[in-house]
């Protein structure tokens, strides 16, 4: 017996009103379509996970990639059409999981307890339901002597029908052969000429078969986004639930409701973040950490006892007791080397640095590969652009490299070497030298005289 997943995810998003496809929408710097994905695999029952995709399929195959089958769409002719188009993926015997595509709260819990309650009771489906004090918008589960009948969508519904409560989460649990045996039999006869997958519940009950529901208690969790405005009511959700596990496990956090941390982040105990910050990504914050306020950390790892203030850091590490900012930015493959510090307005990019570097204010290092007890003084950049192609800067152990300096890539700064401030250099610097390219200083005296700058040219 094969157990299979199919998530729905080629509709438009017609009521996001903007050109992302829904499904793609990003919760914490994550698209939605992601958390299903993850919480099936985590949810460890599935064998096989197939996506309907349609609309800008391209946007959702980029970020799931390999880890489903597709199914497509290419007509969006309803939930019960695009199941259709996975006839030809479910081959074996056993059952199959739906889930909607706009549908980021439900985890491997869920998951997991709906398709043990689906083979515990012998189903041919399962519907998973939920009580809402606001229904609208959803479909309503229609009961006969509390027993499921249909579900009706909120357009399709008589008024009486609209006051019922509980709700269709769009989760459905459904033997394979007879799923596709009674899409054969639905039609887009309704309020929105589409297929709708709930009729499944008309056909199965007709034919006698075992069908009941399943009562999902933590409603917000079946919340299904329409808009922008459920978006964010769902962003924080999550958010506060995330600050929360990470609080209670002992990351210090100043004013949570200004912080979010994604939900694949790893913080250490002893951690401290500060108002106004971001960890996203695969971030790793290592113990006694001090992060924010007011920082951005995506896809990075911050070492321990790093501090971190007013910052932009992504795709880059930070090892340990270094500190960054004010107002720093490292990108692209930064490495940060351990006791470094980086100071204000210095970017650092595609760069390693080593032990007790130092750049403490208004500094550009791009494609550079730096030693131990490095100062880069204030002003200085690597020149690692021609406006045709990028090239390395190479700088050696105990380089002091003066204020205001340009050095100009392909150059090697070796070991123990002083460039004097001011210069630009275009050719490498043995070690233990001073390098000095810059015009010497003149010094004409008397040039001011009886409260009067002198006129050169006359003279
Ligand atoms: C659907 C359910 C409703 C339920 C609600 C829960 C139907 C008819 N209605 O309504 O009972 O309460 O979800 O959130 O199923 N999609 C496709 N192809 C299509 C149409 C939709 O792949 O042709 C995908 C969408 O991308 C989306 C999902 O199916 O991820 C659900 O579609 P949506 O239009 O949001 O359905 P609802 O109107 O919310
Ligand atoms: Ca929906």
């Amino acid at each position: 017996m094969k157990k299979y997943a199919i998530i729905l995810a080629a509709g438009k998003g017609t009521r996001m009103k903007t050109e992302l496809p829904k499904c793609a929408y990003p919760l914490l710097k994550k698209p939605m379509i992601a958390y299903i994905v993850e919480n099936l695999y985590k949810s460890t029952v599935i064998d096989e996970l197939i996506t309907v995709v349609g609309h800008k399929k391209q946007i959702i195959k980029d970020i799931l990639n390999s880890r489903v089958t597709y199914a497509h769409q290419e007509e969006q002719l309803g939930t019960g059409h695009a199941v259709m188009m996975c006839k030809d993926l479910i081959k074996e015997p056993g059952y199959t999981i739906i889930l909607p595509g706009d549908m980021p709260l439900i985890d491997e819990l869920v998951i997991k307890d709906a398709i043990q309650f689906h083979e515990n009771e012998n189903n041919d489906l399962t519907v998973v339901s939920t009580k809402l004090n606001d229904p609208s918008g959803y479909g309503r589960i229609i009961r006969v002597k509390k027993k499921l009948q249909a579900i009706v969508e909120e357009k399709d519904a008589t008024e009486k029908q609209q006051e019922i409560n509980e709700v269709n989460t769009g989760i459905y649990i459904v033997d394979n052969e007879l799923l596709f045996g009674s899409l054969d039999k639905i039609s887009n006869n309704n309020a929105q000429n589409e297929y709708y997958l709930t009729d499944i519940v008309k056909v199965l009950k007709k034919d006698n078969k075992k069908i009941s529901t399943y009562l999902l208690k933590k409603s917000f969790k079946a919340m299904g986004i329409n808009d922008l405005y459920n978006l964010s009511q769902a962003e924080s959700i999550l958010r506060h639930e995330i600050n929360k596990k990470f609080m209670r496990s002992g990351v210090a956090m100043i004013n949570p409701d200004t912080i979010t941390i994604g939900d694949n982040v790893v913080i250490e105990q002893n951690v401290t973040i500060s108002p106004n910050t971001y960890i996203t990504g695969n971030s790793i914050i290592k113990k006694n950490a001090k992060v924010g306020p007011s920082t951005e950390i995506h896809n990075s790892v911050i070492g321990e006892d790093v501090n971190i203030k007013h910052s932009l850091i992504y795709n880059s590490e930070v090892k340990a007791n270094s500190t960054v900012g004010p107002f720093a930015h490292l990108r692209d493959g930064a490495i940060i080397g351990e006791n470094n510090r980086i100071g204000n307005f210095v970017e650092i990019k595609k760069s390693s640095t080593g032990k007790t570097f130092k750049a403490s204010h208004l500094a550009y290092i791009g494609d550079a590969e730096i030693g131990n007890d490095v100062n880069f003084g204030c002003g200085s950049i690597t020149v690692n652009y021609d406006g045709v192609n990028k090239y390395k800067t190479q700088i050696g152990d105990g380089v002091f490299v003066g204020c205001n300096a340009n050095l100009i890539a392909p150059i090697i700064i070796d070991d123990n070497s002083t460039i004097a401030a001011g210069s630009t250099l275009d050719k490498n610097v043995p070690k233990d030298t001073l390098a000095i390219a810059r015009s010497y200083q003149v010094n004409k005296e008397n040039y001011f005289k009886n409260g009067k700058r002198i006129n050169i040219k006359k003279k």
